[in-house]
């Protein structure tokens, strides 16, 4: 009896194995087309098999290889979403919607009224007449603050949405937290900042969604640096909220753009001004960011700050402004600030080779992706401006893309920039722009009113990043592992130089 029965359950093991075999290969030579470029009308599960297989002739070593490996490629299942769904929560209205109808409260510290900002789906108002600097469509006066906007709206078209959340890899939290916070980091009486932040833990626990992972495979995002939201202190002196230190918080991932040292914080990048619309608008720009004429060594954009004459910024606006092949942009407030318009910020980074990109008040810079996105090869001076950070966006080599000038001690630093840029070859310099330039769609948020086909936006490459993430706690569970050791931990390396000296 007994082995009867274990017979006819390996025969239909084979069977099944067979099966899975036949389908295996089928969805291979489907990849195998995709990647020949052969087939422009790929399938849809297919496609999202293999998102960063770029078809492009033009392109080389910058957009051919380098991720792959982390796209999610669950070959052996037939439906296209399995192991990608996301279940977003409904939350109520005051926790997201409700901050865009008062948007007039959410203008302090931010120096303009954030209102017009909210027009398409978040990316603001389209820029008119860039007097032929940008491309004709696809530009718009975007507002880093609305970060959180922007992912909720694309979000709303992700096309492995589930209402059944116990089908769901992921749930969504669409908080606004960071335009949440806004109304509330000037005011002293720190229970008030931090109550929003409180109500929407407790809504959260008290969903069913939340005992199945205790919170791990929940995510959130937010426009604004983590540092906003890791007060340590009950001090009203102190800045921030304590949102990620309250428990239930410490459980959820936060995706934001600058992170903190927590490892359940991840950053993302800042919006751009760019939001395409299809491929070919991509391809389009790349094109001519390629074609482009380059008359300056480097740029440098950002403030002058008296009191930062000891920071590398210091050092580097006297550093560009003694060399006659830097071109440096004012972002004085009170000269008319040319780094809030896009126009003028993308005019010159295009023409230059290189961009500086010296920490100012946090780690991060916006200007990161601007410098990106006009083709300009950064040039970082501390390991947190951007190897720590986009993990998920940027290669991990980053010598590749850029160039590292680790500037440990400003006051013992002799270095030149100028001289240390001009040593670099012209063949080093070609392949590093070709590497920057195929990272432009991995660092640009498609209008949310479309979804790019043939490359994963900063988006795709985002949701991938969350769903290997809360896979791999499941994996720890299955292993009985505890998945809660380490997740919420603080990092004291993380920005440390020893840890980035070498990309070996
Ligand atoms: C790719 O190259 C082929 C042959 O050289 C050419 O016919 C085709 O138009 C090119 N496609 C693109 C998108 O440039
Ligand atoms: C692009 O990738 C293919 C397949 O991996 C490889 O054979 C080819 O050499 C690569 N081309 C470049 C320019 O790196
Ligand atoms: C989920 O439910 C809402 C409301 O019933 C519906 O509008 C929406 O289309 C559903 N979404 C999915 C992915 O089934
Ligand atoms: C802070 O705000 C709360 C709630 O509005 C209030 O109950 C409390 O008295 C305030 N604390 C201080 C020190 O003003
Ligand atoms: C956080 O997760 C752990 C298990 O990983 C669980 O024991 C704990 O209760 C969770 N905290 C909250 C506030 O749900
Ligand atoms: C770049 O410069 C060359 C030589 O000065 C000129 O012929 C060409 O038209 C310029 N290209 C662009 C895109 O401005
Ligand atoms: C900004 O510009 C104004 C006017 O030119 C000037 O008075 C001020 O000193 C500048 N600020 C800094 C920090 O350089
Ligand atoms: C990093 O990139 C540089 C430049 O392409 C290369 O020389 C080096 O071997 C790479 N390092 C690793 C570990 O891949």
């Amino acid at each position: 009896m007994e082995k009867s029965v274990t017979g006819k359950c390996s025969h239909q093991l084979w069977l099944v194995i067979l099966i899975l075999s036949v389908l295996c290969l089928i969805l291979f030579s489907f990849d195998y087309s995709i990647m020949m470029g052969a087939n422009n009308e790929v399938p849809f599960s297919v496609k999202q098999l293999n998102p960063l297989t770029i078809v492009d002739n033009q392109t080389n070593s910058a957009t051919n290889q380098s991720f792959t490996d982390q796209s999610l490629g669950t070959y052996s299942d037939i439906d296209p979403c399995s192991g990608r769904y996301i279940y977003v929560h409904d939350l109520p209205s005051r926790f997201n919607h409700d901050l865009l109808k008062n948007c007039r409260s959410l203008t302090r510290g931010t120096n303009s009224n954030m209102c017009p900002y909210m027009a398409n789906l978040g990316i603001g108002p389209e820029i008119e007449n860039s007097q032929g600097v940008l491309s004709s469509k696809n530009w718009f006066s975007t507002n880093q603050f609305l970060l959180e906007v922007i992912f909720h709206n694309k979000m709303k078209r992700y096309e492995c949405l589930t209402n059944d959340s116990s089908l769901a890899s992921a749930i969504f939290v669409p908080f606004y937290a960071g335009l949440d916070i806004s109304q509330y980091l000037w005011n002293p009486n720190i229970s008030v900042r931090d109550s929003s932040g409180k109500d929407l833990l407790k809504w959260l626990t008290e969903r069913p969604e939340w005992k199945r992972m205790w919170g791990r495979d929940h995510f959130f995002v937010a426009g604004r640096i983590s540092w906003d939201f890791r007060r340590k202190t009950d001090e009203s002196s102190d800045w921030g909220t304590k949102l990620r230190f309250l428990p239930e918080s410490k459980n959820m991932t936060m995706l934001s753009v600058e992170a903190s040292s927590w490892n359940n914080d991840y950053a993302i990048p800042y919006p751009t001004n760019f939001h395409p619309l299809k491929d070919s608008d991509v391809l389009e720009w790349q094109r001519r960011v390629r074609s482009q004429n380059r008359s300056y060594l480097f740029t440098f954009a950002g403030a002058p700050r008296p009191d930062l004459k000891n920071s590398i910024r210091g050092v580097a606006i006297e550093q560009c402004r003694a060399a006659r092949a830097c071109k440096f942009i004012d972002c004085n407030v009170t000269n008319g600030n040319k780094c809030d318009d896009p126009v003028s910020v993308i005019r010159v980074f295009k023409s230059s080779v290189f961009c500086l990109q010296p920490p100012g008040d946090s780690y991060t810079r916006r200007s990161i992706f601007d410098s990106i996105l006009a083709g300009c090869i950064p040039v970082f001076f501390h390991p947190g401006t951007a190897y720590a950070q986009y993990l998920w966006h940027l290669p991990r080599n980053g010598t590749k893309y850029s160039v590292y000038i680790p500037v440990k001690d400003v006051k013992l630093w002799k270095g030149n920039v100028e001289e240390i840029l001009l040593g670099i070859s012209k063949d080093k310099e070609l392949a590093m722009r070709e590497e920057v330039i195929g990272l432009i769609p991995r660092i640009v948020y498609a209008n949310p009113r479309s979804k790019l086909e043939i490359f994963g936006d900063a988006f795709d490459v985002t949701v991938d990043g969350v769903l290997e993430r809360v896979e791999s706690l499941r994996r720890l569970i299955r292993e009985g592992r505890d998945p809660s050791v380490g997740f919420a931990d603080g990092d004291d390396y993380k920005y440390t130089f020893s840890q980035w000296e070498r990309f070996e």
